[in-house]
This record gives structure tokens, sequence and C-alpha cells, in this order.
């Protein structure tokens, strides 16, 4: 007998869900998932979390692999703090745009326009930038890191969006910003917000600071997708109009199912975030592959820049930030 299609999918999905389960196990392997993933990715997910929370996580984890479920530049990171350890990537061609956006030899060429500049690479960026960074941040500790430095003048990159909230955070030091974007955050609109706060009068607006200054001026709330589970949890509002990426509002909506959550436009949904799938986690696990593995020289550098990040946030207290 024909099952109809969702009956069938939802057991194609159970069957693939075991399969994960019994090869995770055999392979003493995690699954390390962003909060921007499928939700049957979050659900199937030993830690879920924003790139600060995931790089704590690759950091502590001792199983012997991990299996990075977000983008490359996640998983080029847990490899970089686990040189020791196999780290997957299920979809090859799960990158960033905007990680895209510099290169290690543009960087090179803004250093030498700005000597006397600390440069600070938000985490979205490739290991060969990391590497040629003093220090690098997350959407949740980029005002702690760069208020961290003893520099005045700091090179950001590569998101202009971020770059430009620190600034107003930390308006005693010069920040020079790259001009890159998140081609996802970008999408929504100051127009978006108003007609979805008008539609839900009592809603509080929380928004990434990925997205426009014009859409940050709205917001009533400006952090990381970690930062807006914290907010929620703790807020009185029932209702939430939420400014990232759409696939935080599964995690948001089962944490929290008294409240309402809101996406401003269908526009906000990262196509690369969303590559992943259960069939492609057990082709990872079944194949170990796609290993991301960064060359040594690069490496080492590259780590550097995350343990000077990780000690301003408290992880790695032995990195002493004064040494560089
Ligand atoms: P966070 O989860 O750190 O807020 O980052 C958002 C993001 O765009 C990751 O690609
Ligand atoms: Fe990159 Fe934006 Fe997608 Fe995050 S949401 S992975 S910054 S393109």
């Amino acid at each position: 007998m024909m099952l109809p299609k969702e009956d069938s999918d939802i057991k194609y999905n159970e069957a693939l869900k075991k399969k994960i389960a019994r090869l995770k196990k055999k392979h003493n392997a995690v699954i390390i998932a962003h909060n921007y993933q499928r939700d049957e990715i979050q659900e199937i997910a030993d830690v879920s979390g924003d790139s600060l929370a995931l790089s704590q996580a690759a950091v502590r984890t001792d199983a012997k692999i991990i299996v990075f479920c977000g983008v490359d530049f996640m998983a080029e990171s847990a490899s970089i703090l686990n040189p020791n350890k196999k780290v997957l990537l299920p979809v090859k061609e799960a990158g960033c745009p905007m990680a895209d956006m510099i290169t290690p030899e543009k960087l090179r060429a803004m250093r030498r326009l700005y000597p006397d500049a600390a440069v600070v690479c938000y985490v979205n960026s490739s290991a060969e930038v990391k590497a040629e960074s003093d220090i690098a941040c997350t959407s949740s500790n980029a005002v702690a890191v760069v208020k961290s430095l003893p520099e005045q003048k700091i090179i950001f990159v590569p998101d202009k969006n971020l770059g430009r909230y620190v600034q107003t955070k930390v308006p005693e030091k010069q920040i020079i910003v790259w001009e890159g974007f998140c081609p996802t955050h970008i999408r929504v609109q100051g127009e978006d917000i108003t007609k979805t706060k008008n539609l839900h009068l009592g809603a509080e607006i929380l928004a990434h600071p990925e997205c426009n200054p014009e859409v940050l001026d709205l917001a009533d709330h400006i952090c990381s997708t970690g930062g807006m589970f914290n907010y929620v949890k703790k807020s009185n509002s029932k209702e939430f109009i939420i400014a990232t990426e759409c696939g935080l509002l599964y995690r948001l909506q089962k944490e929290n199912p008294d409240k309402k959550f809101y996406i401003p436009t269908p526009r906000l949904l990262c196509a690369t975030m969303k590559l992943t799938t259960l069939g492609w986690v057990a082709h990872s696990l079944e194949n170990l592959v796609y290993e991301i593995k960064v060359a040594d020289e690069i490496r080492e550098r590259a780590k550097r820049t995350l343990d000077r990040m990780l000690a301003v946030t408290g992880e790695k207290k032995e990195v002493i930030l004064a040494s560089y």
C-alpha cells in the first residue's frame, strides 16, 4: 500500500534518526548544530547554540568525532581548536557568503593602511583570515573583545553591520569596518519591522547585529542568536518579533510554548545553513566525510586568534591576552 507522502516522510526521517544514533554511538561522535539549522537537525543535535557556544562546546567535548551541522567556517574553527579530533561537515558546499567577502591578501593590504590598528575578525571568516588577525569575536562577545584591546584603532572584518554596531557601544575607539555583509540579514528592512509591529503592538523586537542599522534602530534588544534565547526566557512579554534567520523559531517556540514569535519577512532564510539534512548527516557518519582540516602553519596562527577570544569570554583562562 502506498503511504500518504507525509507519513512516508515521517517514517523515512525516523529511520534516518535511528541510523544516525547508531552510527554516532559506534564512532563516539557528537553532533553540534547551529541555531539556524533545520528543525530536524536541531532535534538530533547533542549541542545546539550560537557561534560562541558551539566553539566552546568544540573545546569541551571528549568525543572523537565532531559532526558540525552549520557552515564551513564553524567546522573549520572546531577543527582549529581540536587538531586531534576528526571534524566533519556533512555538506561540502555549506559555506558562508559573508566569510568569502574578505581574503588574507585584502586584509594584509588594510593592515598596511592602518599599521597601529588591531585586527578583530568576526568568526564568520576563513582560517586564513583568522591567521592574519589579532583576535576573533562572535556576535555575542564582539563588544567585550573590542573593549579588551589596548589599541585605540580597530580594523573590524568582514561584517560592516556588526562593526558599526560595536562602534555605537565603544565610542571611545575608532572602528574601521570592512564592507562585508550577511546576504540573509540585510534582506530584512525597517518597513518589514514596522509592518509586523503594527500587527502585534505588544511584541518586543529582537534583532541580530548583522541586520542593517535602520533595523537595529527599531529594535528593543540587539543580540546574538544565543542572546535571544536568554532574553526571551527572562522577559515578561508574550510576543516577540525576531529579526534573524528563521531557524531560530523552532527552539524558541519549543522552549517557550506560552509565547508567540513572528519573523518579519520570509526572506530571512540562509540557504547554505539549510543544506544539511538528516540524509546528509547519516551519510557523513557512515562514510566519515567531509573532513575539515587546516594546514598546520595556518592552524596555529588561527588558533591563537580564537584562543584570545575564548580568553576574553573566560573559556581558556591560561591564554594571556597581553602576549601578542
Ligand atoms: P550567532 O549564532 O553567533 O549569533 O551568529 C549568527 C550567524 O550568522 C552565524 O552564521
Ligand atoms: Fe553567513 Fe549570514 Fe548564513 Fe550566517 S546567516 S551563515 S552570516 S550567510
